[in-house]
């Protein structure tokens, strides 16, 4: 039991117990193992079409007639009953509140105490409490959550059990402090400067309050300077609904670039005993969104450059783990990406948590369904009586969080059309703006037409619209809100490292003719792969350059979250009918986390403080010789020169719009993508050499043919590196038993060069104060468990998470390639 914070009195002071280990899990209630939670029972697998079996047409796809589709949640047992048994104590002479803090359950946990029944949550992406002060007693408690999945109740992965946090939380006296009532904001926004003296303002409810009890404040920043109340610490007397102000001096305030963070600390005494002490995070931050500024934070206008997430963490599944949320949002902020759209739920507050410290806006979704259901058991089955308590909680859990920037009350909700549909908008937009003032809300629409025509879109905040944009033209001049956000874009498909051939950008225009002559059918494949070339998307979705135009050229176009950031379980378009694949192709960086190509041509065109120069393909292509193999440079420069053995391909410059988009869409490309199309491949060297804006060199890559397989690179990250998780730096482990290390295994040649098409069968074993946890190659296609020590390499990489201990030492991972006899071993200080 891992015990968190807090006050000064022994004895009578606030715990907040979070429950972690030693938990009884069961599929049947007759055998039990014990689990560590966040814990995911069907990520082991086996992986099996039979898991998720459906015959269905996805509407959202447009389909009309029913037909097989398998892993479109993963082909993953997570369907079923699931148990989970827990003991907790209860200290002797305990006459106070006792609270069970759930951050999700998936799905549908009824949770007893004592036998007792003691709260229930249908949707399992939503964090609950539960007052147990009634059920608990004196010493040995039990705690028993049951739950269940539905078949046909997720259109992705929802992955399975207590995959979230769960937190007993005992206050001494049943006087204490609400801890959803809590929240800070700034008395008037329009005040709000860096810099400046900021008036703050802060509520919060006490829970059976009595005459006697008074309360204090302090607010320290990041440096824990004292800022309030300044020399003095008044007592403040107190009854159930406080309500005050305190002034930030020199305010630094909160972005992505500069994520500063305050502290709150609320003590309420009874007399002069302290009975309750809660700490809180906060930022100091504005957000408006207008026709003249667009989307402004602190004032400020910016595009949002923005992906979509699902909750899934590859290999891990649903299990939250803190580590590898930071990867994520680390590697998200390496290609300059500055929000997460949390699609199509609510995200948990361990994300939230990483996106406060580390700097990433947050749009925070709800639902993906209203009343009229998209999948046979979805949560179309609860909305009605359950949706106004959903919202409730999201937004009181997750208000005081600085990196959420707006919420979101739906994703493609099918009512968009239909009559009551737009009541139905505006009363969940008044519930968010009842609860907080301060955010905007959304949501993403898929069907222009229908949502303008029935007055939907014009009732929110933003209206933030799903692909089509085609479409943004004719949106706008129907909205009097004078903007509208790119709530999902691209939907670019395509595995890392795959490249087909003859590469064919589809000539549809997206400013004549919508997809006219684009058959997405013909991407498909025997191999279940989509090509890297990242021309590739689906018949409702387009490339990242068609959205580029519109958000770079279009100041009413307030940004774009791209699905997604990463491969997620499920959902394996366009290869729903195509067994074996059961994870998505979408992703800019694989299930692994690993960037694909179109990492970098984000990067190019989002990161402004550092440059890219990326080539691709990769080039050894036995048998390829002679034959033209186009070459793509990713490059935030505007100008290149390739040369093939020293050859030179030409000089070549990014187009302006009007050359490249010559109403065929067939060179759309070419004013982001630096590309020599008629290359022939010959092995040897590839170079490339890019010039600045004045046509001076700037830089160079070269990609060579690679040799033999000759040795296993290891790279290693942890959280507590300060670098990229794309550079390698080997940083030590946190002993918490929590901690991740990712090692990124490659198999590269005498001078280091990645051999792009291996897939040897690597085993791995972990020795000292870690423990093997994961590995995933990033391939659709594989039916490998991620939680066995074995996997292929997938074109000549993967990652294998390890775990740390408990107690500090040193974690030694071997990886062993029997075909070739190499092994390769790394050790990980665990500190
Ligand atoms: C969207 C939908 C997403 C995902 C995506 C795939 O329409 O909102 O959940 O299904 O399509 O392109």
């Amino acid at each position: 039991m891992a015990l968190l914070a807090f006050a000064t009195t022994a004895g009578a002071q606030r715990q907040e117990i979070t429950l972690t280990d030693n938990w009884q899990f069961s599929r049947d209630r007759q055998t039990w193992q014990t689990v560590q939670v966040p814990h995911d029972w069907a990520i082991s697998g086996p992986f099996d079409k039979k898991w998720d079996l459906q015959v269905v047409a996805i509407e959202q796809n447009g389909e009309k007639e029913a037909t097989e589709k398998s892993g479109r949640s993963g082909a993953l047992p997570w369907i079923g009953e699931g148990h989970y048994k827990h003991t907790f104590q209860i200290p002797e002479g305990f006459k106070g509140h006792a609270e069970l803090l759930f951050d999700g359950a998936m799905a549908e946990p009824t949770v007893f105490v004592n036998g007792q029944r003691a709260g229930y949550w249908p949707y399992g992406y939503n964090t609950f409490r539960v007052d147990a002060t009634p059920f608990v007693k004196e010493g040995e408690n039990e705690l028993t959550v049951d739950l269940q999945n539905l078949e046909e109740s997720s259109r992705w992965y929802p992955g399975a059990g207590l995959y979230r946090p769960v937190t007993l939380i005992l206050t001494p006296t049943k006087s204490y402090i609400d801890d959803w009532s809590l929240f800070v904001r700034p008395y008037d926004a329009k005040k709000v400067k860096e810099g400046d003296r900021v008036v703050m303002k802060a509520d919060f409810d006490i829970v059976n309050p009595s005459e006697r009890i008074s309360y204090e404040v302090t607010v320290t920043d990041a440096d824990g300077n004292q800022l309030f109340p300044g020399d003095k610490n008044p007592l403040e007397f107190a009854n159930g609904k406080i309500g005050f102000m305190f002034p930030v001096k020199n305010a630094q305030l909160w972005s992505p670039e500069r994520p500063t963070l305050y502290n709150m600390v609320i003590s309420l005494y009874d007399g002069l005993q302290k009975i309750d002490e809660k700490t809180l995070r906060f930022g100091i931050r504005t957000i408006s969104v207008s026709s003249k500024g667009g989307f402004q934070l602190n004032g400020q206008t910016r595009k949002i450059k923005g992906v979509c997430l699902h909750h899934d963490l590859g290999p891990l599944g649903a299990a939250v783990n803190k580590a590898a949320l930071i990867r994520q949002v680390k590697i998200l902020k390496d290609m300059g990406c500055d929000a997460i759209r949390t699609a199509h739920n609510m995200p948990s507050q361990m994300q939230i948590d990483v996106c406060d410290s580390l700097g990433m806006m947050v749009m925070a979704e709800s639902f993906d369904m209203w009343v009229y259901p998209k999948c046979k058991n979805g949560y179309a089955r609860f909305f009605r009586t359950w949706a106004d308590r959903d919202i409730e909680n999201l937004v009181r859990a997750h208000r005081n969080h600085p990196s959420i920037v707006m919420w979101s009350i739906g994703n493609e909700i099918p009512e968009q059309g239909m009559a009551g549909g737009r009541d139905m908008a505006m009363h969940l937009q008044d519930l968010c703006h009842q609860l907080d003032p301060t955010r905007p809300v959304t949501q993403g629409m898929d069907r222009a037409e229908n949502a303008l025509g029935t007055g939907f879109a014009q009732t929110m905040d933003v209206p933030g619209f799903n692909y089509r944009v085609h479409k943004y033209e004719k949106n706008i001049s129907q909205l009097w809100q004078g903007f509208l956000l790119g709530s999902e874009t691209a939907s670019t498909v395509s595995s890392r490292g795959v490249y087909k051939f003859p590469v064919k950008v589809t000539d549809n225009s997206h400013f004549s003719s919508w997809a006219k002559n684009y058959d997405p059918q013909a991407i498909k494949t025997a191999d279940g792969q989509c090509s890297s070339y990242d021309v590739e998307y689906c018949s409702w979705s387009n490339l990242p350059d068609d959205d580029w135009r519109w958000q770079d050229d279009k100041p009413w176009v307030i940004g774009e979250f791209v699905w997604t950031g990463f491969d997620y379980l499920g959902e394996p378009t366009p290869y729903d009918e195509y067994w074996p694949s059961r994870s998505s192709y979408f992703g800019i960086c694989d299930l692994a986390g690993l960037p694909k190509d179109r990492f970098y041509l984000y990067r190019s065109h989002w990161n402004m403080q550092q440059h890219t120069i990326h080539l691709l393909p990769h080039w050894t292509w036995p048998g390829r010789e002679g034959e033209v193999t186009p070459v793509y440079c990713y490059t935030d420069y505007p100008e290149a020169e390739l040369f093939v053995n020293g050859k030179s391909q030409g000089r070549i410059c990014k187009q302006a719009d009007k050359d490249a988009n010559d109403g065929t869409g067939a060179n759309r490309l070419n004013r982001y993508r630096l590309r020599w199309n008629d290359v022939r491949y010959e092995p040897g060297e590839l170079r490339v050499v890019v010039y600045d804006g004045q046509g001076l060199p700037a830089g160079e890559q070269t990609v060579r043919t690679v040799g033999k397989p000759a040795k296993l690179k290891l790279d290693v990250w942890t959280q507590q590196s300060d670098l990229s998780p794309l550079t390698s730096h080997l940083s030590p482990l946190n002993p918490d038993g929590q901690d991740l290390a990712y090692v990124t295994v490659s198999l590269v040649d005498r001078r280091g060069n990645l051999i792009p098409q291996a897939a040897d069968q690597l085993n791995f074993e972990v020795s000292g104060a870690a423990t093997f946890r994961a590995v995933c190659n990033g391939d659709a296609t594989s039916l490998e468990p991620f939680t066995e020590p074995t996997m292929k390499l997938f074109n000549g990489q993967l990652v294998v998470v390890l775990q740390a201990a408990r107690q500090p030492g040193k974690a030694v991972l071997t990886v062993s390639d029997p075909s070739r006899g190499i092994r390769q071993r790394v050790t990980i200080p665990v500190m």
